[in-house]
Order: structure tokens, then C-alpha cells, then sequence
């Protein structure tokens, strides 16, 4: 396997076990998969077939599955993630409805099947260093009518840049523009690309249609959910964001973005 592939495999294996307690405990993720989850309800129908790209330990596909009754089908470079998914639907006695295989999502074409629902959450396609192959794979696991929602680590992000501004630290920003950058990950460090969605939209196929793209964190990212102590606050934040994810524009600048895709032809 390429050695960029392989660090990113040694890395979130190594922090397979840790994953789910570390997000779980951060109000603003807990709401980043929250909208995520709502996005799929409206593209999923009952017992549809699922894909994952880049699924970690499955938290949203074990929502996914319980809340459709259908099945998925999830691929991750990591083989601890893999792992541990697997134990994980074992003990939720959803085994029979999850697959999950070690391979990188540049490689998605390989599977030979089609999906109804192809997904991609919080931050797996920034660490995809062959964007192009990934999105030609995308055409081979969809038919026309297939629907694809990504989420992904934004270059620009309204409430961090207003911090910096602040601060009057604008440096300390703009590393988020560079090429490649390195974030943290449990005890250790991948490096991973910013996208935005112009890039997305600009390797999209021509037979995908954006129907819908949302900021998710626009005024306060994941890191900055330790500073909101009070229950009331983390509720008003919530709200903010949930209002500010409806405003045209606005929500365009979120620390990640989610888009809806459908494949017209
Ligand atoms: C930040 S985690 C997100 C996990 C999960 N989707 C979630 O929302 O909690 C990124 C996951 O994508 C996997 N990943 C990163 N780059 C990948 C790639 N190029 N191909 C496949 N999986 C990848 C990592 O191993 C990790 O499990």
C-alpha cells in the first residue's frame, strides 16, 4: 500500500478505541453527526443499500442502520477501524447488515456493485490524496437516481477566521490554505488537504446534480466546544448554528461542509 495510505492506517488504528468517547464528549460533533444523520433521512429510503467511505468506527452507519433498517457497506484504510466496526455491529446484532472492507477511497470503483446512498462524513476525503479516481469510482457504484452526500474539512471556516482577526493573527489562519496541513488525531498527526467546495464541485461527474450544501461549525469548529461550559450556552450555539446553516452564503463557511449530490444521468 502507498506510504501515505499506510500512516493514515497506522494512525487512526491507533486511535480506533479511543474515537468514539472523544467525539461523543464534544457537543459540537455530537451536532455535526446530528445534522448528518437528519441529511441521510431525507435521501434514504426504507432498507436501502448503503455505502461508507472512510467509516471509522461506524457511528453513523449503526444509526443509519437502525433508523432504515437497511444495510452498509463501508471501507476505510484503517484496519483497527475496520476491526473494531466489526465487534461494534457484532455487539449491536447488526452483523447481518454491515460489510466493511480495508481499502482506500480512490479505489471505491473496484467494489463492482451499485449503492442507493453513497456517503462520506467529516473529514475521510481530506486525506485522499487521488480525488480524481475516487470520483470516477463514484460513477461506477451509482445508477442514475443514486444519491451522494459528502462532508468534508473546509478552507474556510467564518468563526475561526473571525477569531484570528481578532487576535489579529491572521498567519496563524491562512496554514488552513496551504496544501497540506498537518491535524492532530487522538496522540498523533495526520497530514490532510483543506477542500472547498468549488474543488468539490469542480471534480464532481457532469451526471451529479448539487442539490444542497451546508456549513457545518460555521461560527464555532469542534475545538471550540471546551470553552462553552454552560448547558444553556452549548443550546444557544446549537440554535446559532442551525440558523446559520439555512443562510445562503452564510453557510458556505462552515468548519466542514456537507453536500448533497444526485446522479441525474
Ligand atoms: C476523521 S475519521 C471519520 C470517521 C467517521 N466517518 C466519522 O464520521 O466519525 C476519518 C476516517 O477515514 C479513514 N480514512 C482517511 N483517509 C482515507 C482514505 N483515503 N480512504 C479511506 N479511508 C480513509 C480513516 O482511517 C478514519 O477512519
Amino acid at each position: 500500500m502507498d506510504p501515505y495510505y499506510q500512516e493514515v492506517d497506522r494512525v487512526f488504528s491507533a486511535a480506533a478505541r479511543v474515537y468514539d468517547e472523544r467525539i461523543g464528549s464534544n457537543f459540537i460533533n455530537r451536532h455535526v453527526r446530528d445534522m448528518e444523520i437528519r441529511e441521510m433521512m431525507r435521501n434514504a429510503h426504507k432498507e436501502a443499500k448503503m455505502l461508507e467511505i472512510g467509516c471509522g468506527t461506524s457511528q453513523e452507519a449503526s444509526r443509519i442502520m437502525g433508523l432504515t433498517g437497511g444495510s452498509v457497506t463501508c471501507l476505510d484504510v484503517a484496519q483497527g477501524m475496520i476491526d473494531f466496526s466489526l465487534e461494534k455491529m457484532r455487539r449491536l446484532g447488526l452483523s447481518g447488515r454491515y460489510r466493511a472492507f480495508k481499502m482506500p477511497a480512490a479505489e471505491v470503483g473496484k467494489i463492482g456493485e451499485t449503492f442507493d446512498l453513497v456517503y462520506s462524513f467529516n473529514g475521510a476525503l481530506n486525506s485522499e490524496p487521488d480525488l480524481e479516481n475516487f470520483f470516477r469510482g463514484i460513477v461506477q457504484v451509482t445508477e442514475p437516481g443514486g444519491v451522494l452526500l459528502l462532508s468534508f474539512r473546509s478552507r474556510f471556516c467564518l468563526g475561526e477566521w473571525l477569531y484570528y482577526r481578532i487576535r489579529n493573527d491572521p498567519d496563524s489562519y491562512r496554514s488552513k490554505r496551504g496544501e497540506y496541513v498537518d491535524v492532530g488525531v487522538v496522540n498523533s498527526s495526520v497530514r490532510v488537504r483543506y477542500l472547498s467546495l468549488k474543488e468539490i464541485r469542480d471534480l464532481l461527474p457532469a451526471n451529479f446534480r448539487i442539490t444542497r450544501a451546508i456549513g457545518l461549525g460555521i461560527l464555532f469548529p469542534p475545538y471550540a466546544a471546551s470553552r462553552v461550559k454552560w448547558s444553556l450556552a452549548r443550546k444557544a450555539v446549537i440554535a446559532v448554528e442551525r440558523i446559520l446553516s439555512l443562510v445562503p452564503v452564510i453557510s458556505g463557511f462552515g468548519d466542514q461542509i456537507l453536500v448533497t449530490a444526485v446522479r441525474v444521468s
